[in-house]
């Protein structure tokens, strides 16, 4: 039943989605956003260096210890020992997802990140060098994990990342007393209905108009899908965007209350 939903969604994505070139986006807040998406990526040397410690880490076959409070991997199971390589091989996201990740975030260029999901912290090392001066807080729940995480951020000389090892509900409270605006928050570590929507409702009450939320593999499964759904149609979201791995639901009231399909 799932399967022929998520082939019926691709083939809808595949006939309605807007190409990177941006025919068919009016807004003109929107139509350089995307366009901005069909350049080369600038911070080459970065990429790399990111990439070969990503290689590393899929070498790496010591095990640890793994405490999820999420929803796992859809391949291997949430608790219990896993190998470095095999988080590395299905838990992150790959190198085009977070390639677009880092291209959203050098054109918005937003001041506070937050991360929900470090994992072994490739893709908040994308998001680092892609906004040098942005102040990056990422969560992870996993103890040993952030261990792996705080030596990549190490080994990538990435100053602009604080790591908070704690559960979302927990760490979340403690920042949004202590933060005056976010400007951009990645979801990435619970892939389930009602935790997303409270860490959703937690963080709106700090976003403001230049706000933008980013829900990684909104695909996951229909909870998942139907989560972000009930997300681009909340209140204080007026465009979002489907780019099939991912979505980005808008906050800024100048945009009018929109659903775009983007190819990437
Ligand atoms: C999909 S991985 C993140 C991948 C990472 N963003 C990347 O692409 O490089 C999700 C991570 O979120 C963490 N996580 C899930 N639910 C959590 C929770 N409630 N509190 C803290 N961490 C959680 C898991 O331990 C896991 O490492």
């Amino acid at each position: 039943m799932w399967y022929y939903f998520l082939i019926t969604e691709f083939i809808k994505h595949l006939l309605k989605a807007k190409t990177k070139l941006g025919f068919g986006i009016h807004s003109p807040y929107l139509f350089p956003l995307v366009k901005h998406l069909q350049k080369p990526v600038k911070n080459k040397k970065s990429i790399k260096a990111i990439e070969n410690k990503r290689k590393k880490l899929l070498k790496n076959n010591s095990s640890i210890k793994i405490t999820d409070y999420g929803t796992g991997s859809t391949k291997v199971k949430a608790n219990g020992t896993r190998t470095v390589k095999s988080i590395a091989k299905y838990s992150l996201a790959n190198k085009q997802k977070a390639i677009l990740i880092s291209k959203i975030c050098t054109f918005l260029n937003p001041d506070n990140i937050i991360e929900l999901g470090t994992s072994l912290g490739i893709t908040t090392a994308y998001i680092s060098t892609a906004c040098p001066n942005a102040k990056i807080i990422t969560i992870e729940g996993c103890p040993k994990t952030s261990v792996i995480a705080s030596e990549t951020f190490k080994s990538l000389n990435l100053t602009n990342v604080t790591l908070v090892n704690g559960q979302f509900d927990t760490a979340l409270h403690n920042i949004i007393d202590n933060i005056d605006e976010i400007n951009l928050v990645l979801f990435d570590g619970n892939h389930a209905k009602e935790p997303t929507l409270r860490y959703f409702n937690i963080l709106k009450e700090k976003a403001v108009n230049n706000t933008v939320f980013i829900f990684d593999d909104i695909y996951y499964n229909l909870e998942m899908y139907n989560t972000w759904k009930i997300i681009t149609q909340d209140n204080n979201i007026t465009a979002s965007l489907n780019f099939f791995c991912l979505g980005i639901v808008f906050f800024k009231k100048e945009l009018s209350k929109q659903y775009l399909r983007v190819f990437y």
